[in-house]
């Protein structure tokens, strides 16, 4: 295991990964894919899965450690969102990333909260399902997503064309979404990569949020998962999906405050119109939000329909 680099600087990242290309160049590479793992640490075996995405696909491995202020929109929730530089650094370590980017709230910043004036926004996408119940947080996701891109892009180094490639969890369903729109409407030069949620045995999707579960919370939580699975079988056995019977269980689950569970187009997070016989036709993404315990969990689920291959 090499020990990664970790800048906590702009410029101080940049030179790191001139300096890694510079060296492929001098060993007569002429072409270096760099894979980016944006985090806010507190990592679990999700992010290690996406590390090891970036791994096997990129010459190049870096990830960034930044808990974003500006996509929180309860403070508590910010104040409360667990920090372990050390620990995140062993796994990145472990899962072979090249360089990590850990700045300071300052660094990425400058003026905090009076700045950053100038934000990205995600504009409709954004204030439907969790941008209704979160104003602002994938205005603040996709604005230092901006920024990492425009910080961790590879220079450009003679002789080597070095391509860039972004990896984001599929448990925020929503967010990759946007973000992929995002490269699409404003030309980031970047390509989206996703990885599969990561599930523990009992179902329940891993977040760095889970640290915050009691057991009894933990127990409650597996509802969602249990719910979304519902409507996976029946969307897979060509059955009528009752979504407002699944919405039902969940609203009388004990330990569950659900916000939402529906079921929309992948692409543009429109809910879908199902015929009238309740049964789903195109592939479609079931999304779930609840307060459990002292956090908010989040949770989805591809829904395919009967004869699709998987
Ligand atoms: O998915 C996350 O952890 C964050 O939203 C991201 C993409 C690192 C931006 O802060």
């Amino acid at each position: 295991m090499t020990e990664p680099q970790v800048l906590t600087t702009v410029p101080g990242f940049r030179a790191a990964l001139a300096e890694l290309l510079a060296v492929r160049r001098d060993a007569g590479v002429v072409a270096a894919t760099v894979g980016l793992v944006p985090t806010m640490g507190a990592l679990h075996p999700g992010h290690a899965a996406l590390a090891d995405a970036a791994r096997e696909h990129s010459d190049i491995v870096v990830a960034s450690v930044f808990v974003n202020p500006l996509q929180f929109d309860d403070a508590e929730d910010y104040r409360h969102y667990p920090r372990d530089l050390d620990a995140d650094i062993d796994i990145l370590a472990s899962h072979g990333v090249d360089l990590i980017f850990a700045p300071a709230l300052e660094e990425m910043y400058p003026g905090h909260p009076d700045g950053p004036l100038v934000r990205v926004s995600a504009g409709e996408l954004g204030r439907r399902w969790e941008g209704a119940s979160r104003p602002g947080h994938f205005d603040g996701v996709v604005t230092v997503v901006t920024k990492l891109f425009h910080i961790m892009a590879p220079p450009i180094c003679a002789d080597v064309s070095a391509s860039f490639e972004a990896w984001f969890g599929e448990k925020d369903a929503e967010q990759l979404a946007i973000i992929r729109r995002m490269v699409t409407d404003l030309d980031h030069e970047v390509t989206i990569r996703s990885v599969p949620i990561v599930r523990d045995d009992d179902g329940l999707a891993l977040s760095s949020r889970n640290r915050r579960l009691s057991a009894q919370d933990r127990e409650h939580a597996l509802q969602l998962s249990v719910a979304l699975t519902a409507l996976a079988r029946r969307a897979e056995a060509g059955e009528r999906l009752d979504l407002e019977g699944v919405v039902a269980g969940l609203q009388a689950a004990e330990g569950v405050g659900l916000d939402y569970l529906v079921v929309v187009e992948p692409a543009t997070l429109r809910p879908v119109e199902l015929p009238a016989d309740g049964v789903l036709v195109d592939e479609a993404l079931a999304l779930v939000a609840a307060r459990v315990g002292p956090v908010r969990l989040i949770d989805t689920m591809t829904l395919r329909p009967h004869g699709d291959a998987m």
